[in-house]
């Protein structure tokens, strides 16, 4: 057989999922600059093997000959779907024909899936409910429902005598390589990345999952996707204040230019709260990455939206990037509306109709005919300032 990488995390239980070391995009949406893993995980016991989470398609060869290197998959007695979606979910097909004594064990809302993505029959699923058990001989498997994380069927498998949480997508980052987080160094801002992109729309409910995690004995939490964390402190405590809604001292510029104008007041924007001593992250949406502005949402408690008028209204990357801003929820708490025009404007009235009802305050706009009078650039000052007095206000 030809040698295939897998890993052994505890007695008896093994990572057997797949490097996608060159995926670029995720949901026709998120960048994947390092590729990402599908993680999945093979636990064997005295009376019984379960596997948890497959992987994406095109994977399944690769996931059934690294089971068949640890045992024949006819022996798998269960196959664990934490979570629907095709890149853990879209092997079940293949394992549930080369597993054909196991059942898929899911969540009353998977169950639901299980049967319109993937066509499993009904006999072949097994539901289970908060907190219930399968005992697998000297290992236990404990299910805990985490709906919304992100997707309304999604549960955590907790294996009790080794006390692994494996919680799905919730703590993962998209790294294709690296086996334990603690011997990844820039690990907190790729799992702050993905947590931008993908959990920050529901932090209401990631506490209540955080919250339900607190009291259990976590020696290792083993997500989908990246590495796998055996210190599990940094990632839990990152993931209490992300979840929480903590902020810095931090302001977000996110603009788009097309004749310099915008772009001069925003760069005097930049220079003013970098003066005041704001921590800045700086973003033309004309070249930079969806998933790096959201890794800055996830902590910043102010943004600086910059655009031109163009077509009778705000310029369409920032018409996007508003959207997005609403659609991912960051904390945010102050916002500043900057905007030049050639002949008529519009592009502030045209945002600001666009956050609707978005709960944020609104420190300042300015909008401007042409480029930058010295006048406007001590408007921005002013306004600036204001914004800086706030952002240190709120800590
Ligand atoms: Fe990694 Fe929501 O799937």
């Amino acid at each position: 057989m030809i040698e295939r990488n897998i890993t052994k995390i505890a007695e008896n239980v093994y990572w057997v999922g797949a490097r996608d070391w060159n995926r670029r995009l995720f949901d026709a949406l998120i960048s994947l600059p390092k590729g990402t893993a599908y993680n999945a995980y093979l636990i064997m016991s005295r009376n019984g093997k379960a596997l948890i989470d497959t992987v994406n398609p095109g994977f399944e060869k690769e996931l059934e000959e690294k089971i068949r290197s640890l045992t024949s998959p006819e022996e798998i007695d269960y196959v664990i779907m934490n979570h629907a979606e095709p890149d853990h979910a879209g092997a079940i097909p293949h394992m549930l024909r080369v597993a054909p004594k196991a059942k898929l064990v899911t969540t009353s809302r998977g169950e639901k899936m299980a049967r319109v993505f993937y066509n499993v029959p009904q006999e072949r699923i097994k539901v289970v409910g908060e907190n219930e058990t399968i005992s697998l001989g000297d290992k236990t498997l404990r299910f805990i429902e985490a709906p919304m994380l992100h997707w309304p069927e999604t549960m955590f498998t907790y294996l009790e005598e080794d006390k692994i949480l494996f919680p799905c997508d919730f703590f993962g980052s998209h790294l294709a390589g690296g086996v334990y987080s603690d011997e990844v160094e820039d690990l907190l801002v790729h799992a702050q990345r993905y947590w931008g992109e993908i959990m920050m729309p529901f932090r209401a409910m990631a506490q209540k999952a955080l919250q339900k995690i607190a009291n259990l004995e976590v020696r290792i939490i083993a997500p989908s996707h990246g590495p796998i964390h055996r210190k599990p402190e940094l990632i839990l405590n990152a993931y209490n204040r992300w979840a929480a809604g903590e902020t810095r001292p931090k302001a977000t510029i996110a603009y788009v230019s097309m004749w310099n104008s915008t772009d001069a007041i925003v760069r005097q924007m930049a220079e003013t709260l970098a003066t005041e001593g704001i921590e800045l992250a700086f973003h033309n949406l004309a070249m930079t990455d969806v998933g790096d502005l959201a890794k800055d949402l996830v902590d910043s408690r102010a943004i600086v939206l910059g655009a031109p008028t163009v077509l009778g209204g705000a310029h369409p990357l920032a018409v996007y990037t508003t959207y997005l801003f609403k659609a991912l929820r960051p904390p945010t708490r102050f916002a500043v509306l900057l905007s030049s025009y050639g002949w008529g404007g519009g592009a502030i009235k045209h945002i600001q109709e666009l956050l609707g009802q978005f709960k944020i305050e609104v420190v300042g706009t300015l909008e401007i005919n042409g480029p930058p009078t010295e006048e406007n650039m001590r408007q921005i000052v002013n306004i600036g300032r204001a914004l800086a007095k706030k952002i240190r206000e709120e800590a």
